[in-house]
């Protein structure tokens, strides 16, 4: 079953992201096939979108995570508030977030290690800027973003992990990446995991994937899923996004 994310990003207020959930879940009852969807509201709508989903198969996840489990940090949100307002999963190490919150990798395998321990499925999104793609270092710049998290003793091999790579170039800039590079590097990410026992990963691409373009991805054998910012944000283009990986998925 293919995976798609909806990270709504800062794009829409509580009574827009309840609706858009109640909306997804209207569109999902006439399919054969769901597919695994997650939605990644802000902060201050996950208890009501949570609401809404109640015990649908929509599974609700936060766009970030405090990298410390409690404390004196003004404006951070823990996993553990997180998972009491419903969230199933985390976005864990966007790019937005490296680059204007200046989060570097041992932040994210903090993030990461505060997920897990709370049960929340983490989503850690790796991908080189255009300079990186430009001098053909993609993956050596992406490896290093995966060995934070591989570099944690307490990492569980049974634990489900999706590591979504998002080329920064390719985010909101309507520029995608060939199959073939985005290929190249799910081989490597999966074969990085599988060299440490871990099995159980999920690899999905994300940057400027709309209802045009998704067939490509989502039909590849490399690509587990996609994670989808701006064409996830509006009914219509999400329903036309489930729809072809639930088509994939029959
Ligand atoms: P985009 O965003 O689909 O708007 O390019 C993807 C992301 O940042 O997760």
């Amino acid at each position: 079953m293919k995976i798609l994310v909806a990270n709504w990003k800062m794009e829409l207020g509580v009574r827009e992201s309840v609706a858009l959930a109640r909306g997804v879940l209207r569109g999902l009852r006439g399919l054969k096939e769901v597919p695994h969807v997650y939605v990644a509201p802000s902060h201050p709508a996950l208890t009501d979108v949570a609401k809404v989903l109640g015990r649908s198969r929509v599974v609700m996840a936060a766009q970030d995570v405090s990298g410390e489990p409690q404390g004196a940090y003004t404006g951070f949100v823990s996993a553990k508030q997180i998972k009491e307002v419903g969230a199933g999963a985390v976005i864990i190490g966007h790019s937005e977030r490296r680059i204007f919150a200046g989060e570097t990798d041992a932040d994210v395998a903090r993030k990461f290690v505060q997920a897990s321990e709370h049960h929340l499925d983490p989503i850690v999104c790796v991908g080189e800027p255009s300079t990186v793609h430009e001098a053909s270092e993609t993956l050596g710049y992406v490896h290093d973003q995966l060995d934070a998290i591989l570099a944690l003793s307490d990492i569980s091999k049974r634990q489900r992990l999706m590591i979504a790579y998002e080329p920064i170039w390719a985010i909101g800039s309507g520029v995608t990446p060939t199959i073939h590079e985005v290929r190249a590097v799910h081989r490597a990410i999966r074969e990085r995991f599988v060299e440490a026992g871990m099995e159980r990963v999920s690899v999905l691409y994300g940057g400027s994937v709309n209802p045009g373009n998704i067939y490509e991805f989502v039909n590849d054998d490399d690509v587990d899923g996609v994670l989808v910012g701006g064409a996830s944000t509006r009914l219509s283009s999400l329903m036309e996004l489930i729809h072809v990986v639930s088509e994939i998925d029959r």
